[in-house]
């Protein structure tokens, strides 16, 4: 037997919600599994049974989850690593129990998969009928009365954007083939997230912008905030992919988020001295995944505990993006100011000899 590497959200934390449905004595909006409240403590945590699954304001969440249950579309807007998607899973995940109607927005995203398309061989010997019709996500959330998700809005042409005009002001998506419609049930909304360094690829157009509520969802405000997220979603990671325990490591995360922010704002976190920053994003997502790497090494290289050794390596890969111009700034980062902390000596060296 095999079993996922990557579970759903509502298969991940099927106990969670099935504690929070259970105890739900709020009015649900029509078509949800959960009460706009019990949502809102599914993704912030709420005691010892229920995980925070977002870290950030609760306002934020309370704002996302109350547009759902509106007629307008939500749109999570925010730099890269954000969470936008991850965020935008357990939502869907708690209101609709499903977070798997997912359309994912590029260059070349074609509006079949916003609309519908055609199983062409059975158009072909059965001419268009409802069993020939391939429908989209979002045609099937609209059927269901569930919600759909649309990853990287902005990334896709602006006419395949436009073709959500109608399914979000009217409800409805004609099929002028076969002559017939398929009406929202109710319960049906949208989720889309776009990147804010997408800003002007694809914008969109001031009739569809008008159909979504935007929510911006902040870099983490505070470095404990962000060491308090990297620590979670790090423990999280290794438990899922059966990495060998490691002692959680605080020091080199907190390390890790340092180096990030500093590089990230262009300034030390004494406020004392100017550094120039890198052309990556250098997110959280990154940090997370700097550490991550490094609890694999010190677990199957290493001698069972996180060292300097184990990020150095990550953390150079994640800041030099641009093998000349990134180099430098990183060197410069690396002899002003991590060369000067007492206390950076080993992973002053380390970086050293990672390149
Ligand atoms: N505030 C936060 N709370 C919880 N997890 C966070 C937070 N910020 C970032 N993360 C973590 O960062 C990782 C990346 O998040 P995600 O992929 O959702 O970012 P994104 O905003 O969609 O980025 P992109 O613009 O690149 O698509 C996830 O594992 C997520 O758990
Ligand atoms: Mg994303």
């Amino acid at each position: 037997m095999t079993t996922v590497l990557r579970a759903h959200a509502e298969d991940q934390y099927a106990e969670e919600l099935a504690i929070l449905a259970k105890d739900d004595d709020r009015a649900r909006p029509p078509g949800w599994k959960l009460s706009p409240w019990a949502v809102t403590s599914y993704i912030l945590g709420d005691g010892d049974r229920i995980t925070p699954k977002y870290i950030g304001p609760r306002r934020i969440v309370e704002v996302a989850v109350a547009t759902l249950a509106t007629d307008r579309a939500l749109l999570l807007l925010g730099v890269p690593g954000t969470a936008k998607t991850w965020l935008s899973e357990h939502l869907a995940a708690a209101v609709s129990g499903d977070s798997t109607l997912l359309v994912q927005g590029t260059a070349g995203t074609a509006e079949e998969a916003v609309r519908y398309g055609w199983n062409y061989a059975r158009l072909l010997a059965e001419g268009p009928s409802r069993e020939a019709l391939t429908p989209s996500p979002v045609m099937r959330a609209m059927a269901e009365g569930r919600l759909a998700r649309v990853e990287e809005l902005t990334r896709m042409p602006s006419d395949v954007q436009d073709a959500l005009i109608t399914v979000l002001s009217e409800k409805t998506l004609p099929i002028p083939e076969l002559n017939e419609e398929v009406q929202a049930a109710r319960g049906f909304n949208l989720i889309a997230t776009a990147n804010d360094r997408d800003r002007g690829v694809n914008d969109l157009s001031s009739a569809l912008r008008r159909r979504f509520n935007t929510v911006v969802l902040p870099v983490p405000g505070t470095p404990e905030e962000e060491v308090d997220i990297v620590s979670r979603r790090v423990e999280q990671l290794g438990r899922s992919l059966e990495l060998p325990e490691i002692p959680a490591g605080m020091e080199e995360i907190r390390r890790v988020v340092t180096v990030f922010r500093e590089l990230r704002t262009g300034v030390t976190e004494d406020g004392r001295t100017k550094i120039k920053s890198p052309s990556g994003t250098l997110s959280t997502a990154e940090a997370i995944s700097v550490i991550t790497n490094g609890v694999a090494l010190a677990a199957h290289f290493g001698d069972g505990v996180l060292r300097p050794s184990d990020v150095a390596a990550g953390i150079v890969g994640a800041v030099v993006q641009d093998p000349v111009s990134d180099r430098v700034v990183w060197r410069e980062y690396l002899e002003t100011v991590v060369r000067e902390r007492a206390d950076w000596r080993d992973f002053y060296r380390a970086c050293r000899d990672a390149g």
